[in-house]
């Protein structure tokens, strides 16, 4: 059964002159970093997202916020692309042009599995910005060091380049995401539980333009129902099988 329609959407990457691809969270976890809403494992098993993720939680306990964010930076270092990642990135150079990869994931994973162009629409967990807006004395190079890290003068403080709960997405980068839902004939959502919206949306957008939309997750998802198919395993197991050249 899911044999059948693994080679059904196989001939629709086939088909397809433009591909948009919406990775989540999962598509990192056979890498060995936490999912956000995964039961046990999850981050948000263990910390609430409005302590660890909104600028409210930050200004309450900015040290703890700040620590977490470094750990999950160091958790990086010790961490490679998968074989999902690597097979989103191959298409992409064996087919140039033809996909279009959005990420809901700050850890880095696709642009180091040599992915181009990837539109982070929650930011990056390596950047750094300033928590209130920088006067004159605030320099990034010049922050002091410490948990967060501030200026010296005025005692702004820097905090993860990432989006938060209540924020903004980054306009142009969120943008270049519609653009692509609205303008692809296939939208792979890989490794998201589809929560978050906007982000989420952009599934729901696609569908509406008119683009064949298929789920690839081990567990349901609340894309299920937008979907023109559903593939129940891992991204590593099966972006291999469906974007192989
Ligand atoms: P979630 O943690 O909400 O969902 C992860 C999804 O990945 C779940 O549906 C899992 O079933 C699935 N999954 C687990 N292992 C997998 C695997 N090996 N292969 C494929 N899928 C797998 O993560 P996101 O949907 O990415 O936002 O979460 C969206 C946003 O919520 C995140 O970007 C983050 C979070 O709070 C911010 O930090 C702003």
């Amino acid at each position: 059964m899911q044999e059948d329609r693994l080679d059904t959407v196989r001939g629709w990457v086939q088909e397809a002159r433009h591909i948009a691809v919406l990775t989540g969270a999962g598509v990192s976890a056979e890498s060995g970093v936490p999912t956000f809403r995964d039961a046990q494992t999850g981050y948000w098993a263990q910390f609430r997202a409005e302590d660890m993720a909104t600028e409210e939680g930050f200004r309450a306990h900015p040290e703890r916020v700040w620590n977490w964010y470094q750990h999950r930076r160091q958790l990086m270092e010790g961490v490679a692309p998968n074989a999902g990642h690597l097979a989103l990135a191959a298409f992409q150079a064996a087919h140039p042009g033809r996909l279009t990869l959005i990420t809901q994931n700050v850890d880095g994973l696709h642009q180091r599995a040599g992915s181009t162009g990837v539109l982070c629409v929650h930011g990056d967990l390596f950047a750094n910005r300033w928590l209130d807006t920088p006067r004159n004395c605030c320099h990034i190079d010049d922050a002091v060091a410490g948990s967060p890290p501030h200026c010296d003068r005025c005692g702004n403080r820097l905090r993860p380049g990432v989006v938060w709960f209540g924020e903004m997405l980054p306009l142009a980068v969120f943008e270049a995401a519609e653009r692509a839902a609205q303008d692809c004939e296939l939208m792979l959502v890989a490794g998201t539980a589809g929560a978050v919206y906007p982000a989420a949306g952009l599934a729901r957008q696609a569908r509406a333009a008119g683009a064949r939309v298929v789920v690839v997750n081990p567990a349901p998802s609340e894309l299920d129902d937008a979907a023109d198919a559903v593939l129940r395993g891992t991204s590593a197991t099966l972006l291999p099988q469906l974007l192989q050249a």
